[in-house]
């Protein structure tokens, strides 16, 4: 035989493998491409951790600054910011804390601030001094506010001018704790609070010595981030330095580099704005277009005025995209990528009908949780796909869940019992050194309860995601629902026993069960509350909407209400809840009063058929 026969033999039989792996494996390839991308990152992690001085996120910035200095990095409005006027504008923000009386480098600092670059600078800023940063929910008020304040032991508030008031409402307290409170403003004439902006202005631009940093490590935090759990206040996940590095990874792995421009919507106190589209266009480079909060009519004016060409999404943006009235030029836009999770895969359908052909990529994370996926291989309505290597790597399961007394089912020997594919089960996932759990700040209790023993062995430990997922035939992780006592509404997660104690603190309200109820057309629930009064009490919608909307942040706010003649008394909590879920919101199922939230009228008001025919039909929107 000759070379060219060899070769065409060589050839077909290469072509010939290629077409049976691609027919009894159809996804071998997008799997071995994604193994290499994972294989990259690691690599490119282990070479940066062997590093000295150490490397860090904020070292990555750093780089990017040295390297395209006159690289557009921030837009937000009619301004923009340069990596180096970025870098100029955050040493300022750091000289100007420095010298402020109060804070000592390394002290940990809470950012109460929505969008804006001053959020970026001041994050900046505090990796440059080595100070931990704690990103407030700028919804949140009074004892909530407080209580994650507190929770990580932070010494300095910085705020935006407009949650003044918020903060005045805590002033007290943050005094008496010697909490020194800044606001971002020229002038503040509230005792208490100093004003900090003509501060940062008057302060040098010179780069801020290595030194003040030398103390963190990859083990100390660099950002706290708060997180619903299934009870109680928020919780304050730690993100150290090591994690954060690894975040770098996020938006890389998915094909995003420097000539990318990102829109950046998503509230950047969450992990999605936060660690996803910041910390992520720290690594490649990009440009952030940065809006204060999402906007549906805007959303695809903005993606064309600025070439956006990557964008974020949580399930409801989707939703609300697709909602809108039909545009002619709906295709018109540069927008090729889309990141985020909790899209229907109906949803899904939809948005790339309508607005051309951008490639979605699905993922499941959680802030403080081990495990994490993604798809890549673009499978409609999955947020994942179940690979040999991930799973040796980040050992996950599902194991069945019982979810009449919310915990997972046990065999008599005590150990979990793994869900077949095809069934929904909880997914826990093994906490080792490469996957670890790093529990919450200052609370111990939360941080053993997302703990469970025993799962496959005796001894062993695991994660408890608090999610149920469904694994089909072809190996996609499908997202079911969520757990225990909480509900997910816009994109936020409720913890129904912290509405329930805001509710009970109402002078009127002696009992109040709060759970999530499913609108047609919306992602996630929205929240109910049955309640019982107080004997010899009058219901009045008026003092209960303004106490709910002082304390508790829209999202969080029970839309409905059912008063309740009495506790039943049958069957447990769990089952009567259950019940409480299955009726819903439908005057035509229940006898008891119920009511609606109703912002018009500052009141809850009473709910009636056309109202609900309307919410169902969705032409009132909730
Ligand atoms: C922080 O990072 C290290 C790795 O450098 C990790 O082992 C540790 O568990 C993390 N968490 C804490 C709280 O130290
Ligand atoms: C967007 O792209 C167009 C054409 O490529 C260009 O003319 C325009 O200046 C760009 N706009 C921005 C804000 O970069």
């Amino acid at each position: 035989m000759d070379i060219y026969t060899i070769t065409i033999l060589l050839l077909v039989s290469l072509l010939t493998i290629v077409l049976a792996v691609n027919t009894y494996f159809p996804y071998f390839w997008l799997d071995l491409k994604y193994f290499c991308e994972l294989l990259q990152i690691i690599l490119r992690y282990l070479s940066r951790r062997r590093r000295t001085p150490n490397f860090f996120a904020l070292d990555r910035f750093l780089e990017q600054t040295a390297t395209h200095p006159d690289k557009l990095f921030i837009v937000f409005g009619n301004e923009r910011y340069t990596f180096a006027q970025t870098d100029q504008r955050s040493n300022q923000f750091a000289h100007a804390l420095q010298s402020q009386p109060g804070y000592g480098a390394g002290d940990t600092v809470a950012l109460f601030m929505s969008n804006e670059p001053a959020f970026l600078f001041t994050w900046l800023a505090l990796a440059k001094l080595g100070s931990p940063a704690a990103l407030l929910n700028h919804n949140i008020r009074t004892r909530s506010l407080l209580h994650c304040f507190s929770c990580c032991g932070a010494s300095v508030l910085i705020a935006a001018p407009e949650l003044r008031d918020a903060v005045e409402d805590v002033l007290p307290s943050l005094t008496q704790q010697g909490v020194t409170v800044l606001l971002m403003t020229d002038h503040c004439p509230t005792p208490g609070i100093l004003s900090f902006t003509e501060k940062v202005n008057a302060a040098p631009a010179s780069p801020i010595s290595r030194s003040l940093r030398s103390k963190v490590t990859f083990k100390s935090p660099a950002v706290y981030i708060y997180t619903s759990g299934t009870t109680g206040l928020p919780k304050a996940a730690v993100v150290n330095q090591t994690r954060l590095l690894t975040a770098l990874a996020v938006l890389s792995s998915n094909g995003v580099s420097s000539e990318d421009v990102v829109y950046l919507n998503l509230p950047l106190y969450h992990t999605a704005g936060f660690v996803i589209g910041f910390i992520g266009s720290i690594e490649t480079g990009s440009t952030i277009v940065l809006r204060r909060k999402f906007s549906a009519s805007q959303f695809w004016d903005d993606c064309r005025k600025h070439n956006v060409t990557v964008i974020q999404y949580i399930g409801e943006v989707m939703r609300y995209l697709c909602s809108t009235p039909k545009r002619e030029n709906d295709r018109e836009h540069k927008v090729r990528l889309a990141i985020g999770n909790g899209v229907r895969a109906e949803v899904w359908r939809e948005f790339i009908h309508r607005f051309g052909d951008i490639q979605i990529r699905e993922f499941y994370a959680s802030t403080e949780g081990n495990v994490g996926f993604v798809n890549y291989a673009g499978k409609i309505g999955a947020i994942g796909r179940v690979n040999f290597i991930h799973s040796t790597l980040f050992p996950f399961v599902l194991i069945k869940y019982d979810t009449e007394r919310d915990e997972p089912v046990r065999r008599h020997d005590g150990l979990c019992v793994p869900a077949p594919k095809g069934e929904t089960g909880l997914l826990v996932s093994k906490i080792t050194d490469i996957a670890p759990f790093e529990g919450y700040a200052q609370n111990e209790e939360q941080t053993e309860r997302k703990r469970v023993r025993n799962v496959l062995r005796k001894g062993d430990l695991y994660f408890n995601s608090g999610d149920l997922m469904r694994i089909d035939q072809d190996n996609f992780i499908y997202f079911q629902d969520r757990v225990g006592d909480t509900f997910r509404w816009k994109g936020e997660n409720v913890a129904t026993t912290e509405v329930s104690d805001i509710l009970t603190i109402w002078d009127c309200i002696k009992e109040a069960n709060v759970y999530g109820v499913c609108v047609p057309g919306h992602e996630g629930r929205t929240g109910m509350a049955a309640v019982t009064l107080q004997e010899d009490t009058q219901f009045n919608g008026r003092d209960l909407y303004s106490h709910v909307t002082k304390y508790l942040p829209p999202y969080a706010r029970p839309r409905f209400l059912r008063i309740q003649g009495a506790v039943e008394v049958t069957g447990t909590f769990k089952q009567l809840k259950v019940k409480l879920v299955e009726q819903g919101f439908d005057p035509g199922q229940i006898q008891d009063p119920l009511f609606v939230l109703d912002d018009r009228e500052k009141s809850y008001v009473t709910m009636t058929t056309e109202m609900y025919n309307s919410i169902i039909s969705g032409n009132i929107k909730l």
